[in-house]
């Protein structure tokens, strides 16, 4: 051990033939009499060891044997090779010294529920599937920082506590502030839109706060933001700027994390397609096809897929359960326990899944134009798409009060949505802002909000006033749809969900 280099998983590959010592955590591990499997994790991959009984000693080999799931330790030994091992290298172990036993580790192979994971998210954190996301999320985050600065943009830290009403008042967070009550931000965009005004191209990046009361896979009450903002810019300038910026972290995610991306089993070939230009429709469009036969053909086609998906999932638990009857080994029998917990848990998706669909066609086939597109009507139009999709020209009443009116339809204002593809639904929402100060201070009055508060806010078009614009991308969305993670939650270290707050 003494001459061994210290090293990580992830620099193995450069190692080849070498003697190493890595330093980790217990992952998983299977014996077969004289030879044990250690999977060894140490937080930049994982690396299958290898000890053979007649290779270290005998004292050694049993400790190892008994060794409880992230147990913390050391391992020397040489690196070989090995295409079909989960890194790429394993790891021919010579020598090992425990640093700190674990034992009775309360999240085992078996699958386990939600709930009790959530409880359980300070060790949760260590699993693949959620280490392979925040890594992920990581990447990113890196990209949407490293695409504004290396564009042009100033970072601007907005405040968190704030006097305004950035997007709706039903879903504030009020605090108690030296005995003013003030509220948590929802959106920077309102100060970055005085910042523009200084340096022209600006963005922030913070967490932001709704009180929304929507247990849906797609809300967390705190979720974090990255928001562009800038001067002279139209319409088409902002789709084109968010169509780069999402292809630009998409492409960042391809290149950094494609065997996380392996590992979540991700379509990789649907991440390869996002590339500019994205889908473009108004909300005008989209209320034809939610009402015409496009949408109707669209569905009916997908409840046919359900039930094929249903009938091919219940199959497949059948011959499980059978197998699970016979003479197994243990490991192989809580491999198939977790493998059936899983599949139980899709059957129940698509039960949900077939029955609303009706509910769904209905709730689309009914769609009037004037109300803003529900959570299905969205994930119907994105997934009709393989690519991103623009909407844009939403009705007036059905958005906030800073849109800018349409000059040439005054029905509408001249904002967007970004759905990703595959029914992941929105991660973008922007717009140009209303720059004129009398309009805006008529809408500020018929949204009923209080327009001394939006003195300074108003200042802006009065003293140079200028056409602008910037979006919010929400990065735990961004990132469920990178990683094909289905609810939002599992996308940020520690969830805040409307229902409750675990650790
Ligand atoms: O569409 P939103 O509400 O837009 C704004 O806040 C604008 N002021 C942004 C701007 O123009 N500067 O939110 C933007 C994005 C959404 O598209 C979504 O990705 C995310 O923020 N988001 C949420 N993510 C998780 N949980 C919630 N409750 C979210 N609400 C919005
Ligand atoms: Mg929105």
């Amino acid at each position: 051990m003494t001459n061994s280099k210290n090293t990580s998983i992830s620099e193995l590959k450069n190692e080849v033939g070498q003697e190493v010592t890595l330093a980790g955590w217990l992952y998983k591990s299977r014996s077969s009499g004289k030879v044990q499997f250690l999977i060894i994790r140490d937080g930049t991959g994982l690396c299958q060891c290898i000890v053979e009984k007649a290779n270290v000693p005998d004292e050694l080999f049993e400790k190892l044997k008994r060794l409880g799931q992230e147990s913390s330790l050391t391992v020397t030994g040489t690196v070989r090779a090995d295409a079909r091992s989960v890194g790429g290298c394993e790891l021919a172990v010579t020598n090992a010294k425990i640093i700190s036993p674990a034992e009775n580790y309360p999240i085992t192979p078996k699958s386990h529920g939600t709930d009790f994971l959530l409880k359980h998210r300070h060790l949760h954190l260590r699993s693949q599937r959620q280490w392979c996301i925040g890594r992920i999320r990581h990447t990113v985050i890196d990209a949407a920082r490293r695409f504004f600065n290396d564009n042009g943009y100033i970072l601007i830290d907005t405040p968190i506590f704030t006097t305004i009403v950035g997007e709706d008042q039903e879903s504030l967070f009020e605090v108690d502030y030296f005995g003013t009550p003030l509220h948590l931000t929802q959106t920077g965009q309102l100060y970055l839109e005085s910042a523009a005004m200084s340096f022209g191209k600006v963005y922030c990046f913070g967490p932001t706060f709704r009180a929304e009361k929507s247990k849906t896979r797609r809300h967390l009450t705190e979720f974090w933001m990255v928001e562009p903002e800038v001067a002279f810019i139209d319409l088409p300038g902002l789709l084109e700027l968010a169509e780069n910026f999402v292809s630009f972290i998409a492409a960042q995610v391809l290149q950094n994390n494609r065997s996380e991306l392996e590992t979540l089993d991700r379509d990789i070939a649907a991440l390869e397609k996002i590339t500019p230009p994205f889908y473009r429709l108004t909300y005008t469009d989209v209320v034809d096809i939610l009402t015409g036969q496009k949408a109707g053909d669209f569905l009916a086609g997908q409840l046919q897929e359900l039930q094929n998906q249903r009938r091919q999932i219940e199959t497949k638990i059948a011959e499980l359960e059978t197998e699970q009857k016979g003479r197994i080994k243990q490991w192989k029998k809580d491999k198939i326990a977790a493998e059936l917990i899983e599949l139980r848990t899709a059957l129940a998706e698509a039960d949900t899944k077939i029955e609303n669909n009706p509910k769904h066609a209905r709730l689309a086939a009914e769609f009037q134009w004037g109300k803003d597109l529900g959570g299905s009507d969205e994930t119907i139009i994105s997934q009709m798409h393989d690519k991103p999709v623009f909407i844009t020209h939403y009705p007036k009443g059905a958005k906030a009060f800073y849109m800018k009116t349409d000059r040439e339809n005054d029905k509408v204002v001249l904002n967007f949505d970004l759905l990703a593809p595959a029914g992941f639904g929105e991660i973008i929402g922007g717009s140009v802002r209303e720059d004129d100060h009398d309009l805006l201070l008529a809408k500020i009055r018929a949204q009923g909000l209080n327009p001394e508060t939006y003195d300074w806010y108003l200042d802006l078009r009065k003293y140079g006033s200028v056409p602008h614009g910037g979006f919010g991308l929400g990065v735990e969305r961004t990132v469920a749809w990178l990683t094909a993670e289905k609810h939002i939650r599992q996308c940020i270290a520690f969830p805040r969900l409307m229902d409750k707050v675990y650790i």
